[in-house]
């Protein structure tokens, strides 16, 4: 949980600062326990953005392309790299 208040404390302060750009840690809401995505770790890993981002650099849950579990998912069992087990993304809260 501390690490969860820090990542919290780290969020307010890029929010405030960031110009346009993603924050480095993105927490994705979830009734199911929310979701720490890695934003910048993820563009580092991935590099083209348009694996996730199929129109332009933006907000995907809004752009009614959202698909998640198969985006996440997918590629985690693509790459054998990252998590597919459910706890292991939705950590918050619920279970
Ligand atoms: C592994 C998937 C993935 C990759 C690769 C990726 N993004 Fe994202 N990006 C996301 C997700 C998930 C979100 C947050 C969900 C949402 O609101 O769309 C997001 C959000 C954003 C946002 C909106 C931030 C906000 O706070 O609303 C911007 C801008 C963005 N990304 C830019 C980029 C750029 C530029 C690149 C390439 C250098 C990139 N992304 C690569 C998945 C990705
Ligand atoms: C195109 C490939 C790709 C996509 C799409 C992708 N990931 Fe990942 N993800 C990775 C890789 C590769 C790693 C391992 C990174 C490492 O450990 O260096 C990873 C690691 C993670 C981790 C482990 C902790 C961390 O950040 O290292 C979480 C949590 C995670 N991803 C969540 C997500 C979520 C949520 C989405 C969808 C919004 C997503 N990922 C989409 C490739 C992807
Ligand atoms: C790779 C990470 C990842 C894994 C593994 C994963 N989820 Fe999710 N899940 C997400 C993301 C991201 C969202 C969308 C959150 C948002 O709205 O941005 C989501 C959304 C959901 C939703 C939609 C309703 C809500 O709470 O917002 C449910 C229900 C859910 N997940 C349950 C599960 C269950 C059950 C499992 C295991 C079988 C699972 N998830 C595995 C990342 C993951």
């Amino acid at each position: 949980m501390q690490a969860l208040h820090w990542t919290c404390a780290a969020l307010c302060i890029l929010s405030c600062v960031g110009t346009g750009f993603a924050q480095d840690v993105i927490i994705l809401q979830s009734e199911s326990g929310n979701i720490i995505f890695t934003h910048k770790k993820h563009q580092e890993a991935v590099k083209d953005c348009t694996t996730c981002h199929k129109t332009a650099p933006g907000s995907i849950r809004k752009s009614g392309q959202y698909r998640p579990h198969k985006l996440c998912i997918g590629c985690h069992e693509n790459r054998k790299s990252g998590p597919v087990n459910c706890v292991d993304c939705h950590k918050e809260s619920g279970s």
